[in-house]
């Protein structure tokens, strides 16, 4: 993991040589880069004897036509070398840089030039801290998706007493880390199944579900900033499409099942967490049917079961089917797991208030091929969506292992 660290020229650049420590210790390796007001702060030998690599202070260290040539497009080499950014201390300058564009100087320069995420630690006097224009300029670097860490309240270097303090370097250093590690699926493929289906009876009605396909959509958006490339098969749902994932709309569960095999040769795992029908309309009407006083009879055949056609051919993709249920959870998850061949199938009671179709929220239980059975706690499905797939990661090396 190589993680650029950029110092600000404030007090607390003092603090950043203990952070570079403290990533070290997690396995990073640190590229310093350090703003010139920093170096009056700190030296930059400091960085350079702790982390054992160069340290960069400007755009143009050095004066030769070679020298200005190469550290000129150094910025671009040090964008795409790092997985991280994490900026420590973040002054009010380098906030209002970054959230304006502005590259004068080879942090700011690189900040631009950097597409991975972007770890920011501001520390400053309480007034400037709480000054509209840094407020501003937050909640613009804040909306671009950049994680802020602190500042914490304390005693400042100033001799107030307020928030402008950095953040524990420990801290910091921990949510660095915690980025990274999710960018743990780059070069998978996941393809998802999301929302209910429709089976038509006529042209204008149809028999579905409950489903709203949040928990679908909230598990593509977590496969996405984990670094997959995902394929999201989504039955009718009013949801917005989540940003970097391939979105096929299909209605009803045939359709459905042909996306799912259309997408299945370059899938590494499959998460079918639709609310699949399980019967549809033997014919179509062709009309709209009309009303008349007699009692009116529906006949229904099974829809293809997409879970078990996936099961039956799966190789060695992981396969995660849901199960929804209204009663005895794990012994119907259990089942399902056994008969359609799934390598875990995520149970959640859709009768309890607050969690299941429709809500924000989910509590779950996984149960496991490996006989194991797991409980999240309640929470909100984006962290449900995390939680799922640190499980069928440790799972599938689990299973490998055993193979
Ligand atoms: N499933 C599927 N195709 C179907 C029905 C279900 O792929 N035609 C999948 C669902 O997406 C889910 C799992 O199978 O991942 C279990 O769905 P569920 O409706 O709970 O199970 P059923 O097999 O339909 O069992 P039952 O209706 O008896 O509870």
């Amino acid at each position: 993991m190589n993680v650029v660290l950029g110092v600000g020229g404030g007090i607390a650049a003092y603090k950043a040589a203990e952070l570079a420590r403290a990533l070290m210790r997690r396995g990073c390796t640190v590229n310093t880069v350090m703003t010139g007001s920093a170096t009056e702060f700190i030296q930059p030998l400091t960085f350079a004897a702790l982390t054992g690599r160069k340290v960069i202070t400007g755009l143009f260290d050095g004066h030769s036509p070679e020298a200005v040539l190469a550290s000129s497009v150094e910025h671009i080499g040090v964008a795409q070398e790092n997985d991280v950014l994490v900026v420590a201390p973040a002054t009010a300058d380098l906030l209002a840089k970054f959230a304006h564009g502005l590259a004068d100087d080879f942090l700011s320069t690189l900040y631009l030039a950097f597409t991975g995420p972007v770890v920011l630690a501001p520390a400053m006097n309480t007034n400037m801290w709480e000054h509209a224009a840094t407020r501003t300029n937050l909640a613009t670097l804040r909306d671009r998706g950049h994680r802020i860490i602190g500042p914490d309240s304390g005693d400042l270097a100033c001799g107030t007493v307020g928030p402008g303090r950095l953040a524990e370097v420990e801290a910091i250093a921990d949510a660095a880390v915690a980025i990274l590690r999710k960018q743990d699926l780059s070069g998978e493929t996941v393809v998802l199944t999301a929302g209910p289906t429709q089976e038509a009876i006529d042209p204008v009605r149809y028999i579905s579900n409950r489903s709203s396909g949040k928990m679908g959509y909230a598990l593509a958006e977590a496969a996405a900033s984990r670094g997959a490339r995902v394929v999201l098969v989504s039955g009718p749902v009013h949801l917005p499409p989540p940003s970097g994932v391939e979105v096929v709309t299909v209605r009803s569960a045939r359709e459905m099942r042909d996306a799912v095999m259309a997408n299945l040769e370059p899938a590494t795992i499959l998460i079918k967490a639709a609310a699949v029908a399980d019967y549809h309309v033997t014919e179509v009407a062709p009309q709209k049917l009309k009303k008349t006083a007699a009692r009116v009879t529906l006949d229904l055949d099974p829809t293809p079961d997409i879970l078990a056609e996936v099961g039956a051919k799966k190789g060695d993709r992981l396969l995660i089917g849901f199960a929804a249920e209204t009663q005895n959870l794990v012994a119907e998850a259990k089942r399902k797991m056994t008969t359609k061949n799934a390598d875990m199938v995520v149970a959640n009671l859709v009768n309890q208030a607050g969690t299941g179709f429709e809500s924000d929220e989910n509590e779950v239980t996984l149960v496991l091929r490996t006989g194991e059975t797991i409980h999240i706690e309640r929470a909100s499905k984006r962290d449900v969506a995390h939680q799922i797939f640190d499980q069928a990661l440790r799972l599938r090396l689990a299973l490998h292992a055993k193979q």
